[in-house]
């Protein structure tokens, strides 16, 4: 044993997996061996999404079945939407996502059933669910009745449908699409731990859930994609991008949606959705965003030789596509749903129980006065 201490793990390898890896030979990352951005090119993100939960790409008879259990699975109870109802409007979507995930464990008859089986069926419950539910709140909020959702739609298609009663134009809906396949899985992140690390004492998969996602909350996690909105909303127009940028690094803050704990020479997601933020921007005839991206990507390398990281060309893609800036987190943990669940089951499989050690700098030993004495 050794007193060293590696603050927030750093360097710190605490488990094995099978599920993902920044693989360095390819510089990239992989799920289940394969890199994110050959998976884009190909891929939905169904086929991503059971390729995560199940270590292999489906064939067409198990992707179709895969759809099928999903689009079956997608309606919330009448309990639940009344819930949604009465959330408080202006409560955080991400508070509102962890506190419904916490309800439908209370609904499901299997929660505290952790074998893989039932771990797999609670998988796609949750999976096929939460959409629905943070459309629902989406709705909610504004005023607007909530749409139940459409079998006859994609995940993606679905999603649209629910927020904005209808679904786009289809590079619309395939840069969202491809925006869940890059933030599907990433190994071993603040979320994903605290995940497992509920797991470790035989937990349920909502309990894991509800805490991976106020996890997921922080601004250096995935609120993030939040915060890369908040500056470029500060920053308006591209010709205020550099003095805004070097004001910034001058008073010694974090420039959101850039630096990564485990890329320290660039994100290899980030290619792939800077292409379709591009994309998006000239389908909605609004390059402003982009171009502020650029530069404040362009100075940052001069500066300080920090890399976006994939929140930073997401947040405003989002934005283009309509969604409300408090709303891009809960999509994160859309597609994260699978990462987490992955992960969930893997440690089930193979569980220890994680209780790290701290070194103690407190009062030394004292007796206890009484009350009177104090
Ligand atoms: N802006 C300015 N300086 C930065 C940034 C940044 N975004 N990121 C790192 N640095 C500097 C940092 O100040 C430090 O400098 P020094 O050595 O002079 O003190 C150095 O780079 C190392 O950074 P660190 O914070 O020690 O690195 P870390 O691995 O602990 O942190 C991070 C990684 C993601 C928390 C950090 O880069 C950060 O705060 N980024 C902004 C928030 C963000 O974009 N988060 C999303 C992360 S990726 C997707 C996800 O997980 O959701």
């Amino acid at each position: 044993m050794t007193d060293e201490i590696k603050k927030g793990l750093l360097g710190i390898v605490v488990d094995e997996t099978t599920i993902s890896q920044v693989m360095p030979e390819i510089n990239s990352l992989t799920y289940r061996g394969y890199a994110v951005q050959d998976l884009c090119e190909v891929c939905s993100f169904e086929e991503v999404a059971y390729l995560i939960l199940n270590g292999d790409l489906p064939n067409s008879i198990q992707l179709n079945k895969f759809k099928k259990e999903e689009k079956a699975n997608r309606n919330i109870t009448i309990n639940l939407r009344e819930i949604i109802n009465h959330m408080p409007k202006k409560a955080h979507p991400m508070d509102v996502a962890r506190t419904f995930v916490s309800v439908m464990g209370l609904e499901d008859k299997e929660t505290s059933d952790n074998s893989p089986e039932a771990n797999m069926r609670k998988t796609m419950r949750i999976f096929a669910k939460t959409p629905t539910a943070i459309a629902a709140f989406f709705r909610v909020r504004k005023g607007k009745k909530i749409i139940k959702p459409k079998k006859d739609l994609s995940f993606s298609e679905n999603f649209f449908y629910m927020c904005f009663g209808k679904v786009p134009q289809k590079e619309i809906v395939k840069a969202f699409d491809i925006s869940l396949i890059l933030y599907a899985e990433h190994s071993f992140n603040v979320s994903t731990f605290t995940a497992r690390t509920i797991t470790s004492s035989l937990s349920d998969i909502y309990g894991a859930i509800t805490g991976a996602i106020a996890s997921l909350k922080g601004p250096l996690h995935g609120g993030a994609n939040e915060e890369v909105m908040h500056m470029m909303k500060k920053i308006k127009t591209p010709d205020k991008a550099k003095s805004w940028l070097i004001d910034n690094l001058n008073k010694k803050q974090v420039v959101m949606g850039f630096g990564h704990r485990v890329y320290k020479s660039g994100d290899s997601r980030v290619p792939t959705m800077k292409k379709y933020f591009l994309k998006v921007s000239k389908l909605k005839k609004d390059e402003n965003l982009h171009k502020i991206g650029e530069i404040i990507e362009k100075e940052m390398l001069k500066r300080k030789n920090i890399h976006p990281n994939l929140d930073f060309p997401t947040g405003p893609t989002y934005h283009l596509m309509g969604f409300d800036t408090d709303f891009f987190t809960p999509i994160f943990v859309i597609a994260r749903i699978t990462g987490w669940s992955a992960h969930i089951m893997e440690q089930h499989i193979s569980n220890k129980l994680i209780r790290p050690l701290s070194k103690y700098k407190g009062s030394k030993h004292r007796k206890v006065m009484l009350l009177n004495q104090r």
